[in-house]
C-alpha cells in the first residue's frame, strides 16, 4: 500500500534545501542577526515576529506560534499535502523521490479522487434535475438550508435505485475502492448510497475523499458514511474545515461539533467556523491540525452523560497540544438540543452568547476531578493529586502547565514546586544549583531530560558523544523514552539536521513538546553545549541508579537479593 517516503530521503532533502530560500521566494525576509525576520504570513501583525533560523532550518512565529520545517511551510503556505511539499522541495534540490515511494499513493489514488469528484457532481446535478428530486429539495428547505449554503458545502442527492452511480460512472473497480459501490459475494455490486442527502467530505485541498449520507426523514441508519478507504480515514478527517478556510484562512476560533447538519446549519446562520468529527472521538492529530489554523477551540457537546464522556475524551486528546497561547473551551448544550436546533431557536447572537460563556478546559478539568473527592480531608486531597498528575503530565512543559500545577497545589494544599517535581518524576533529585539553572524566562523547570533533548535538537551530532545509554530506559522519568529515540537516531546519523529530526516526529504525540524544546531559550552558550549535554545525561543516569539502588535496598532488607542483584548493589554503592 502506501509507499512511505523513507526518513533518510527526508533527512537528505532537508539537508540540501535551504529554508531561507524556500520562504524567501514567497515572502519578504529581512536579516536580523543570525536569523531572518518577516511579518508573519499566518496571522495579521504590524511588527515582525516571524523568524527563520538558517542553522536550525526552521521557522517560528512568536506571535501566533506557527512553526515548522521547509516541508511544513509549503504545506501551510501553499496548501500542499505532505507528498506534494516533498516533491516540490525535491525538485528544487534536484533529488529524485525514491522508486518505492513514487509508484504508490498519489498515482494509484488518482482514480479514486476522480470517481469521488464525479460522484459529487452527479449528486449535485441530481439534486437539481432528478425526477425524484422534489423530496430532497423539500427536506433541505424544511431544514432551512439555502441554495447558497447547499452549494458551498456541495450538498447533493443520491436518488433511490441500486445502480445510479454505477451505471453513470462505470469504473466499478475504482468505485468499489472508493467505498461508493458495495460488492457482494457472487459478484453482484450496488450503490452504497441510495435515497439520501449527500454531504461530501473534503480534504485540506478541497478534494472529496468520502461522503456522509442522510436519510430523508426517518430510517436507519440515519447517517451512512463512507468506509475507510485508501483516501478516507475517519479518525483524521474534519468535516467543514476546507469550507471554513475558504471563508477565513485564520479564524479567531473554531467550533467543533458532532454532526454534519450542525456545521451546515451554523453556516446557514452566519456562524461559518464550525467543523465536525466524522462520527468518531476527537484525536490529538485532529486537535493539532485545528491548532495550526486557530488558537482557540470550542468543543460543543450534549449536556448528557454520553456528551460528557465524549468531552472528556476530547479533553484528554487536547492536553498534549496545549502550548502557551492556545485555548480549549467546552460548551455543554441544554438537554435535547444540538447546535443546529439552538442556532435555529436563538439565532446567531443567541448562539454566540452561549459560546462566549463556554467553560475553559482548566475549569472543567478541575471541576470534574473535584466532583467526587472531599477536599476537606487529606485522603480526598491525595486522591485529587493522584487523578490530576497523569493528566497534567500530558501537558507540554509550559507556562500553561505551570499555572495548572499552581491551581492543583492550591486545591491540594501542597507546595507547587513539590508538585511540579512529582509531575516531572524527579522528586528524588537534588535541586539544581548552577547559575544557568536559576534563570528561566519561561518559568519552566529545567530538568536534565528536557535540557538533554533541547541540546540534542540544537546540535544533533552531540548524540555521538554519549558512550552508553544502558539503563537509562529504566530511569522512569518522563521523557526518557523520547530522549532515547532521539539518541538512537542521532547516534546512527550524526549529520542529521534539526529540521529533519523534527520532521521524524511529525504528527506524533511528541511533536508539540519537541517544537517547544527546539525553540526554548535554554541560555547555554554555544561553547558549553557538549559539557552541559553530557552533564544532563550523567544526571539522568544517576537518577536511574538512585532509584535502582533504592529498589535493591528494599530487597536487601527483606533478604531477597539474588546473586546478580547483589553484585549490582555493590557496583552501585561504589559508583
Ligand atoms: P446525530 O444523531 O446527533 O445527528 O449524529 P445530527 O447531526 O443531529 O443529525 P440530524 O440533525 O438529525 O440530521 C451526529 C453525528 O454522528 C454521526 C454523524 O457523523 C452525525 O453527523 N452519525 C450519527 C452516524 O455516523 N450515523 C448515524 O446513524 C448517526
Ligand atoms: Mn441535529
Amino acid at each position: 500500500m502506501a509507499g512511505r517516503i523513507p526518513d533518510q530521503f527526508i533527512d537528505e532533502l532537508l539537508a540540501r534545501v535551504d529554508i531561507v530560500d524556500v520562504i524567501g521566494e514567497r515572502i519578504q525576509l529581512k536579516r536580523a542577526g543570525a536569523n531572518h525576520q518577516a511579518l508573519c504570513p499566518f496571522h495579521t501583525e504590524k511588527t515582525p515576529s516571524f523568524t527563520v533560523s538558517p542553522t536550525k532550518q526552521f521557522y517560528h512565529c512568536f506571535g501566533c506560534g506557527a512553526h515548522g520545517t521547509a516541508i511544513r511551510f509549503l504545506m501551510e503556505y501553499d496548501r500542499m499535502d505532505f507528498r506534494e511539499a516533498v516533491a516540490a522541495l525535491a525538485q528544487m534540490a534536484g533529488l529524485e523521490i525514491p522508486e518505492q515511494a513514487r509508484d504508490a499513493p498519489t498515482e494509484s489514488h488518482e482514480p479514486l479522487y476522480r470517481v469521488l469528484a464525479r460522484a459529487t457532481e452527479l449528486y449535485r446535478g441530481w439534486l437539481r434535475r432528478h425526477p425524484e428530486r422534489e423530496r430532497a429539495v423539500e427536506y433541505l428547505r424544511r431544514r432551512g438550508v439555502s441554495g447558497e449554503v447547499a452549494a458551498r458545502y456541495g450538498l447533493g442527492f443520491a436518488p433511490p435505485g441500486w445502480d445510479n452511480l454505477l451505471r453513470e460512472l462505470g469504473d466499478r473497480d475504482a468505485l468499489v475502492r472508493a467505498g461508493m459501490v458495495v460488492e457482494k459475494e457472487g459478484g453482484r455490486a450496488y450503490d452504497r448510497f441510495r435515497d439520501r442527502i449527500m454531504f461530501p467530505i473534503r480534504d485540506r485541498r478541497g478534494r472529496v475523499i468520502g461522503f456522509g449520507g442522510r436519510v430523508l426523514g426517518e430510517g436507519e441508519p440515519k447517517y451512512l458514511n463512507s468506509p475507510e478507504t485508501p483516501v478516507f480515514h475517519k479518525g483524521q478527517g474534519l468535516y467543514g474545515l476546507y469550507e471554513l478556510l475558504e471563508v477565513d484562512r485564520r479564524p479567531a476560533d473554531i467550533i467543533v461539533v458532532e454532526g454534519y447538519m450542525d456545521v451546515v446549519a451554523l453556516a446557514q446562520f452566519g456562524v461559518s467556523r464550525a467543523v465536525a468529527t466524522l462520527g468518531t472521538a476527537t484525536g490529538t492529530r485532529q486537535v493539532e491540525r485545528l491548532f495550526r489554523v486557530t488558537s482557540d477551540l470550542v468543543f460543543c457537546f450534549d449536556g448528557d452523560e454520553a456528551g460528557r464522556q465524549a468531552a472528556w475524551r476530547a479533553l484528554e486528546a487536547s492536553l498534549p497540544a496545549l502550548r502557551d497561547g492556545r485555548q480549549v473551551r467546552f460548551l455543554f448544550l441544554p438537554e435535547g438540543e444540538d447546535p443546529d436546533s439552538l442556532v435555529r431557536s436563538r439565532g446567531r447572537e443567541g448562539f454566540e452568547a452561549l459560546l462566549a460563556e463556554a467553560e475553559p478546559l482548566s475549569d472543567w478539568l478541575f471541576q470534574r476531578l473535584t466532583e467526587e473527592v472531599d477536599l476537606a480531608s487529606m485522603d480526598g486531597r491525595a486522591r485529587l493529586v493522584d487523578r490530576a498528575v497523569p493528566l497534567l503530565r500530558r501537558l507540554p512543559p509550559d507556562v500553561y502547565r505551570h499555572m495548572m500545577v499552581e491551581r492543583l497545589a492550591g486545591l491540594a494544599r501542597l507546595d507547587a514546586d513539590y508538585l511540579e517535581s512529582v509531575i516531572e518524576g524527579t522528586e528524588t533529585m537534588a535541586r539544581p544549583t548552577r547559575k544557568a539553572e536559576q534563570v528561566d524566562d519561561r518559568a519552566v523547570r529545567r530538568t536534565p531530560v528536557r535540557l538533554a533533548v533541547a541540546l540534542l535538537l540544537q546540535r544533533p551530532a552531540l548524540g555521538a558523544a554519549v558512550e552508553d545509554t544502558g539503563g537509562m530506559a529504566d530511569a522512569d522519568v518522563p521523557g526518557v523514552g523520547l530522549l532515547l529515540q532521539l539518541l538512537e537516531i542521532t547516534r546512527s546519523d550524526p549529520h542529521i539536521t534539526t529540521s529533519a529530526l523534527l520532521e521524524r516526529f511529525r504528527d506524533s504525540e511528541h511533536e508539540t513538546a519537541l517544537w517547544w524544546l527546539a525553540t526554548w531559550d535554554h541560555l547555554v552558550p554555544e561553547s558549553g553545549l557538549e559539557r552541559e549535554f553530557l552533564d544532563a545525561i550523567g544526571r539522568i543516569q544517576a537518577l536511574r541508579n538512585e532509584k535502582r539502588l533504592q529498589y535493591l535496598n528494599e530487597r536487601l532488607q527483606r533478604g531477597e537479593l539474588t546473586r546478580d542483584e547483589w553484585q549490582e548493589w555493590v557496583a552501585l554503592k561504589r559508583g
